[in-house]
């Protein structure tokens, strides 16, 4: 981290209360937004997209996450590059298209060109000592695990990505991840800084006041025992409700379903979530009707009636039924401003006629609109000179344990 980013964060951090949401400066402050970009986003592994996305050689697409751009391209059958848009004569980006296909890489200022692996091809009338080997793009760790283009940004090693996200692969497998095709994308950029944008969905107990979509298609004991994560919710509610999930989790085993519950510790490095419940009684879908929008997903051959939310870390999540998974993405761009990007997937072999996006999309649609408007109204008071840290419910569990999860980031500073 630079000086200032760290001078800030030894200055804030020691103020923090827990049970409390944070001080002002933690949400608003360009000095923690970089420190945050310095010792958080640049360090994890990020979903960029699905591998769908881009299917032959030269396929592209840019991932902007603060003020870098990721060029995420198909260098061959069986290779996916990332490399940072920043052209090593004077800095220019190279694509300015959001997606596209390039055979090379061509700076459009002066033209150097670079190949799909990042090397510098040709550059005119360099000086003889120019050393075209010292010039290549500056690349970005990337690993395609079931379908989904991880990325890190870190300078140094990253986390091991096997070891960190290995065990996760038999859910991925199961839900058909990698064989799965888009079959909508919606965006819902949000004008709040990434930590409301997270906190707001690491809890439930804005469901009911906010969500009238959401909470029609689960029972409310789920809402409150379950809520958004294993640990959010108040203690006798996820004891109560424990017999259940097991007596589903039973007959969903029988059918080949990998079951079981990831919940990492503020000290992890990625704060890990698996969580898997049963469709609310009488419903096969988290639809409007709860009638299934599309053919059953992944290996599974006959329903298993579940839903999953699934968490790689808090920039990058799954929520997935039988029938459809949706991949969340929260992108930092700026103190003030989050991407929040959505993408349906269905079952690879699913004909356009077998899929009713209509009904797939009504309550997440409908469900993320709402929170961008909540996470924006909380951003804007937060701005006021009178707000201050406000204590947490007993339904905000897994907030409070990002909150530690996200100080815990700092230690070394
Ligand atoms: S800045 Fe790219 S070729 Fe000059
Ligand atoms: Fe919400």
């Amino acid at each position: 981290m630079t000086i200032a980013a760290t001078d800030t964060m030894r200055r804030l951090i020691p103020s923090v209360k827990l049970g409390y949401s944070l001080d002002q400066e933690f949400y608003v402050s360009d000095a923690v937004f970089k420190a945050d970009m310095d010792a958080i986003i640049s360090r994890k592994w990020l979903v960029a997209g699905h591998i769908s996305r881009i299917p032959n050689k030269g396929d592209y697409f840019l991932f902007k996450v603060g003020a870098e751009q990721i060029i995420v391209i198909r260098e061959n059958e069986t290779s996916v590059r990332a490399f940072f848009n920043v052209c090593r004569h004077r800095g220019s980006t190279i694509c300015s298209a959001e997606s596209g296909n390039a055979p090379r890489l061509v700076c459009p200022y002066h033209a150097w060109t670079f190949g799909l692996d990042g090397a510098l091809i040709s550059a005119r009338l360099m000086p003889e000592d120019f050393n075209k080997a010292e010039n290549s793009l500056f690349a970005c760790h990337v690993r395609v695990f079931h379908g989904l283009i991880f990325i890190n940004m870190s300078e140094d090693t990253p986390d091991d990505f096997d070891a960190t996200f290995g065990d996760m692969g038999p859910i991925l497998a199961y839900q058909g991840i990698d064989t799965a095709r888009i079959a909508y994308a919606g965006s819902y950029p949000t004008t709040a800084n990434w930590k409301l944008v997270v906190e707001n969905f690491f809890e439930c107990y804005h469901c009911v006041p906010s969500h009238p979509e959401f909470c029609s298609m689960h029972a409310p004991e789920t809402l409150v025992a379950v809520g958004a994560g294993p640990s959010s919710g108040p203690a006798d509610a996820i004891a109560d409700f424990a017999p259940k999930v097991k007596a589903w989790e039973d007959k969903a085993a029988a059918l080949g379903r990998p079951v079981g519950t990831i919940d990492e510790a503020p000290e992890s490095s990625h704060l890990r979530l698996l969580m898997q419940r049963m469709n609310k009684e009488g419903r096969a879908s988290e639809t409007q009707d709860g009638t299934a929008p599309a053919p059953l997903m992944g290996k599974r051959t006959a329903p298993d009636g579940g839903r999953m939310h699934l968490s790689f870390s808090p920039f990058s999540q799954i929520v997935a039924d039988d029938h459809f998974a949706i991949l969340f993405q929260f992108t930092p761009r700026g103190a003030l401003e989050t991407d929040v990007e959505m993408i349906w997937l269905v079952n690879g072999d699913a004909t356009e006629d077998q899929v009713d996006i209509e009904k797939m999309t009504w309550g997440y649609h409908a469900t993320t609109t709402q929170d961008k408007v909540i996470t924006e109204n909380n951003q804007t008071g937060i701005k006021s000179s009178r707000y201050q840290p406000g204590r947490y419910s007993d339904q905000e569990g897994s907030v409070m344990k990002f909150q530690k999860w996200y100080l815990n980031q700092f230690s070394a500073a």
